[in-house]
């Protein structure tokens, strides 16, 4: 209910632009499905930039997005992939069906609905985190990625979905994900007051512990190796200073040797 009210705020900020701009009246509605705050194209195109930038995306890469939401992403990655391909899963049925229908006829883009459990997103679904398999083969994925994802799950998940990335990855794929990374020197700011939750992670509402969870950079970076990844680099978000990218969470890239 309180990310559905948020949404329709967004609706009504995105009105100008779908008013102005026709392309843009086929966006999908917040309200549905809210992925966060922001523009739809102008943080679509600043994560696609950020995937080429610093994960090394190409038009051939066969590509899996991990929570892709309501394919904020996905609008941008149509047109770039080229020779490429691209599969999307999410915990929402609303967002995989607004998906599908807007990227209907072209082949190259698909999506997959998993009824995952998250108590910030999907409260009654039935299936745990830990249980998840993501839908492709082994080793038939260049380029893994997770934007704004990992911050509302719990350690035991993330580590399960680092293991799935890497089961999935072909050898010299990449994963690219998004965190809060706490350290004693970034663990909390004037947006994001992070609390004590568990001996990994910090959150900022005991009510909702997945509405955004920070994960202490060492418990991250041994989940990263854990899972066979090796860490190639990971960049500072606008979250809590000092900023090193073009973000608002940590960036995060590993490689699966
Ligand atoms: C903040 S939104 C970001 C969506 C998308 N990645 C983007 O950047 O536009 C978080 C997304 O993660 C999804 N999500 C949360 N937990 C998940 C899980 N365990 N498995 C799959 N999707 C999940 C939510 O449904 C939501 O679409």
């Amino acid at each position: 209910m309180r990310r559905g009210l948020a949404g329709a705020l967004l609706d009504l900020k995105s009105l100008p632009a779908r008013l102005a701009d026709p392309a843009r009246r086929r966006e999908p509605w917040a309200f549905v499905h809210n992925v966060g705050d922001g523009d739809y194209v102008v943080v679509g195109a600043q994560l696609l930039g950020n995937l080429k930038d610093y994960a090394g995306l190409k038009p051939s890469d066969r590509v899996l997005d991990i929570g892709c939401g309501n394919g904020r992403v996905a609008e941008q990655l149509a047109p770039f992939l080229r020779g490429g391909s691209y599969v999307g899963f999410d915990l929402s049925k609303a967002g995989i069906a607004a998906c599908r229908r807007r990227f209907a006829g072209r082949p190259h883009m698909a999506f997959e609905h998993l009824d995952v459990w998250n108590g910030e997103y999907n409260a009654t679904g039935r299936m745990p985190e830990a249980d998840v398999v993501f839908p492709a083969v082994d080793a038939s994925i260049d380029l893994a990625f997770a934007t704004s994802v990992f911050t509302h799950m719990r350690m035991p998940g993330l580590r399960r979905y680092l293991a799935e990335s890497a089961r999935v990855l072909a050898p010299g794929g990449r994963l690219a994900f998004t965190a809060f990374a706490l350290t004693q020197d970034r663990r909390a700011s004037e947006v994001f007051a992070f609390q004590p939750f568990d001996e990994t992670s910090m959150i900022i509402d005991p009510r909702s512990p997945e509405r955004a969870i920070g994960h202490w950079r060492p418990a991250l970076e041994a989940a990263v190796a854990g899972a066979g990844l090796t860490l190639a680099g990971s960049w500072n978000g606008a979250w809590a200073p000092p900023v090193q990218y073009d973000g608002g969470q940590d960036l995060f890239v590993a490689v699966k040797a």
